[in-house]
């Protein structure tokens, strides 16, 4: 039996505490697509960590975490978060499997990610430039190196022919970097990645479930970034949805039981891209500042904007969500009125589904406005606490998306957290 966690927006909605939170239920944690673009924080007691590649059921004791085949691998982020969570005193060689089927991504990727983008100007993604893209790109077009070919006594002769073909791609670009320190740093995280355990990943989750193991699989990114059903092209280069989850990791649909989205209770995008509720004006700022709006991976400032439910209903239908978690209600606390976009109003024509380019449709949000609870929510231990107009709020987005809203995150701290 497999839950998931994913993301229903543009990321960053809060999916490593969930996760963190959730993983004592379970016994195993398996990401499944992804690489070190993302960043999930959580505490570790008063302690901040960001996790990038490493499942976030890490630090849960005795939890089996997983780094699935539909992942891309970079050696040296695993190196530096892999020293973090061992200062932790978490016994990585117990806790931690890597799927051999994981692609890697090598030092010349990061620098074709940085070639495309600058090639791209003012049409640029926003890529955090881990080098994700074009690491995809190699799996789809079957050049890429994985994690099992690091025990090939080949790799290094595998390595240098798959570089000479990226550097003719940079000098396409005419893209010119000195990756040597890179190239260096990689060699040296590789020989560590060796000593991990390096696992069929198919057999060994499937051999848990055989087992009655309970198995929670964290996503990466939002919904509204997945390659197929995102605001393309402004997306990432993987399935970020539920059925990233069979590809990512190797098991079968029938097995897939809760689909659990979480969602802020407004809405952020980092990087570039349509996002019809965002709010270029104090109010965003205000949203920013108050909900420390910084990116976790990049830290560069999110975009800020109002909760969009054509946007999220769209993701509950692709993911197929269960449940739904709302993170950061607490950064409300101090808005007097609240709006929820709750139809697009295109080319003057109104909508409640999203177009097949968001970016090339003049889109105005329309809105609901609610009375703000404008009163402090983040000591609150449990649903009754919870002001009327919190919970008039939430009923009105759970009657528009029929799905529940079963939790409600009311502060980054682990145990802030009130079940409904
Ligand atoms: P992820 O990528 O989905 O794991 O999210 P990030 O870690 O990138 O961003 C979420 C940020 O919000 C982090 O700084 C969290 O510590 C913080 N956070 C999570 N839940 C809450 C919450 O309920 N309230 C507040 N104020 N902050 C939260
Ligand atoms: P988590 O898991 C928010 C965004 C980038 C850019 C686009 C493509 O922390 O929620 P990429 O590096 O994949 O080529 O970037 O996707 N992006 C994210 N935004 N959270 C993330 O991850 C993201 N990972 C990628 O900003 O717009
Ligand atoms: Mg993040």
């Amino acid at each position: 039996m497999i839950d998931v966690i994913l993301g229903l927006q543009w990321g960053d909605e809060g999916k490593g505490k969930i996760v963190d939170y959730f993983a004592r239920d379970y016994d195993v944690v398996a990401r499944f697509q992804g690489g070190p673009n993302a960043g999930h924080t959580l505490y570790v007691g008063d302690k901040k960590v960001v996790l990038h590649q490493i499942p976030s059921g890490v630090f849960q004791k005795d939890k089996v975490n997983l780094i699935g085949n539909g992942v891309v691998l970079d050696a040296v982020t695993l190196k530096k978060e892999c020293d973090i969570v061992a200062g932790f005193g978490v016994d990585l060689k117990k806790n931690l499997f890597i799927a051999e089927r994981t692609h890697l991504i090598l030092p010349t990727h990061r620098a074709l990610d940085k070639a495309a983008e600058l090639s791209k100007g003012n049409q640029k993604i926003g890529s955090t430039l881990k080098g994700i893209a074009p690491a995809y790109m190699d799996k789809t077009g079957r050049n890429g190196l994985r994690v099992g070919d690091l025990l090939d006594k080949n790799f290094t002769t595998s390595y240098i022919r798959l570089r000479l073909k990226h550097q003719k791609l940079l000098d396409n670009f005419s893209f010119s970097e000195d990756i040597s320190v890179w190239e260096e740093e990689f060699f040296e995280a590789v020989d560590f990645l060796k000593q991990l355990n390096i696992v069929n990943g198919e057999y060994f989750i499937n051999d848990k479930i055989r087992e009655g193991k309970r198995i929670l699989a964290e996503g990466a990114q939002g919904s509204m970034l997945d390659i197929d059903f995102g605001t393309f092209p402004f997306v990432t280069s993987s399935n970020t949805i539920s059925a990233g989850v069979c590809s990512g990791l190797g098991v079968a649909p029938q097995l897939i039981r809760d689909v659990i989205g979480v969602t802020k209770a407004y809405c952020t995008r980092v990087g570039s891209g349509p996002f019809p509720t965002e709010l270029e004006n104090e109010t965003g700022e205000e949203l920013r500042k108050i909900g420390n709006e910084f990116g976790a991976t990049t830290g560069r400032p999110r975009r800020c904007g109002w909760i969009d439910l054509v946007a999220l209903q769209f993701a509950c239908m692709i993911n197929g969500v269960t449940k739904i978690v709302m993170t950061k209600a607490d950064v409300l606390d101090a808005f007097k009125e609240l709006e929820v976009c709750t139809s697009y109003k295109i080319d003057g024509k109104e909508s409640k589904q999203i177009p097949f380019r968001l970016d090339r449709s003049k889109v105005e949000a329309v809105y609901k406005s609610f009375k703000g609870w404008n009163t402090t929510t983040s000591t609150a231990k449990s649903f009754k606490e919870l002001p009327e107009t919190m919970k008039n709020y939430v009923d009105f987005i759970n009657q528009y998306l029929g799905v529940k809203i079963c939790y409600i995150s009311n502060g980054p701290g682990r145990d802030q957290l009130i079940s409904i």
